[in-house]
């Protein structure tokens, strides 16, 4: 009886949490170590290199198209090209029916020279269906599997995981090891990804370590790359003027299906969302690509098909940590209208590694000369989540600020990772999980009422 009394009390303050805020703002005082993480050794039996002679490693795969009918699967052989072939079909072992052979590419980055990149792109899956596939051949050859999402339709169940700034730590693989517990099907990835740029010269090694850690899920289903600032790689003072080439090189994505110029930006349909990735640090003002691109894509989105609107940034636009404050104001200004216009349900940002929820929230009355630039509790404004705590080198962001604003409905300076369970097209259960707790235990919940429908 009393646990029955407690799960109501639960579930009726979790309710108000979605509609109000004011009296329920949480910064959690859950301790925790604050010292900058050390990365794992190059040799670390986590970056474990696939056995036989120019054996695929570093794989990854990420849809490759806009409606979910496609995947793209890239990986990296470092001694020679070979062919760019992937083996697949329905069935494992050797009872594969088809086959497609992509292309493969390499870069250089100062005194860095990359293996063979490979990029091939199967086309015309069925939806909800699993697929296995094999890259390499004789002793080399590896076989890996993955699940083509459901078609778009209204009332569709689907759960992502949501991770950012992940880096290459013993904290990194304990993020990494909970998400996999869970049942997410695909990741959003709000950006920062291998911390290559800590090293001297960006040491590009560090690119490789990180693909063969994060390929034990990265392999076997999707992640939806956003891009950071640890992505940029730009370096003048060793001739490397053009951001984001090791980025670029290594994690594709189907931009152009979605109208876009740039892999920096793009949008997907997976299952009952449509996903639009943001780059921080390119440009977005008014009439730039970025820009016009984002408000013809926010115009198309038929809520109807996908009720769920979600955008990936990595810089935060509603933050109360002193790390990284305000540095993503700017875009916050320019896009916040359209968004609140447009009714995205939740904007997920990293950048600051520590995990903050906010109450859907505004500020877009604000005209320079009318002081109204508090943010107010808007519901047909998006929730914000910040969760830049994936466990890289750079350590925790401790210091929120003092008061936490009325915004703020729970913060708390912790690895862990989010899980979004979409559960029809009204509402989607989301939590955060600390690395601390076992995966099933959520350090904080909420349930997000769709802005469109509810
Ligand atoms: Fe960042």
């Amino acid at each position: 009886m009393m646990l029955n009394m407690s799960i109501w009390l639960g579930i009726t303050l979790m309710l108000l949490c979605c509609t109000s805020w004011g009296s329920a703002s949480t910064t959690s005082r859950y301790m925790r170590r604050l010292e900058e993480g050390v990365d794992l050794p190059e040799n670390s039996t986590y970056f474990k290199i696939p056995k036989g002679y120019n054996a695929p490693q570093q794989v990854h795969i990420h849809q490759g198209d806009f409606e979910g009918k496609a995947v793209i699967i890239s990986w990296i052989t470092p001694d020679e090209a070979g062919d760019s072939k992937v083996l697949y079909g329905k069935a494992p072992g050797s009872k594969y029916t088809t086959s497609v052979t992509g292309e493969a590419n390499t870069y250089s980055f100062y005194t860095y020279k990359s293996g063979y990149i490979h990029k091939a792109v199967i086309s015309g899956l069925e939806f909800r269906t699993r697929y296995y596939y094999t890259l390499g051949t004789g002793d080399a050859a590896r076989e890996f599997t993955f699940v083509t999402p459901p078609e778009s339709k209204l009332d569709t169940p689907y759960a992502f995981g949501v991770i950012g700034d992940l880096g290459q730590t013993m904290d990194s693989v304990s993020t990494l090891q909970h998400y996999m517990k869970s049942f997410g099907q695909a990741v959003l990835y709000v950006g920062d990804l291998s911390y290559a740029d800590a090293y001297p010269f960006d040491n590009n090694v560090r690119w490789d370590t990180w693909g063969r850690l994060v390929e034990r899920s990265t392999a076997y289903q999707p992640w939806i790359w956003t891009a950071g600032n640890h992505e940029l790689d730009y370096l003048p003072e060793v001739g490397e003027t053009i951001p984001f080439q090791p980025y670029i090189h290594r994690y594709h994505v189907p931009f152009e299906a979605s109208g876009s110029t740039s892999p920096l930006w793009y949008s997907i349909k997976r299952g009952p969302a449509t996903i639009i990735v943001l780059s921080s640090y390119s440009a977005y003002g008014k009439y730039t690509p970025q820009y016009q691109w984002f408000l013809q894509t926010l115009e198309a989105v038929d809520r109807s098909v996908t009720p769920w609107l979600i955008i990936l940034v990595h810089s935060p636009w509603y933050n109360s940590n002193s790390y990284h404050y305000y540095e993503g104001e700017t875009m916050r200004v320019i896009f916040e209208p359209f968004v609140v216009k447009y009714k995205v349900d939740i904007v997920f940002s990293g950048h600051v590694h520590a995990y903050e929820r906010t109450y859907p929230v505004s500020n877009v009355e604000y005209n320079i000369v009318n002081g109204l630039c508090t943010p107010k509790n808007d519901n047909s404004a998006p929730v914000y989540v910040v969760i830049g705590d994936g466990g890289n080198v750079e350590g925790l962001a401790g210091t929120f600020t003092d008061p936490q604003p009325a915004y703020s409905a729970f913060r708390e300076a912790s690895f862990g990772h989010g899980l979004l369970e979409i559960q029809n097209h009204t509402h989607a259960y989301f939590t955060w999980h600390r690395n601390q707790d076992g995966e099933r235990v959520a350090a904080d919940s909420a349930m997000f009422l769709n802005k469109y429908w509810t």
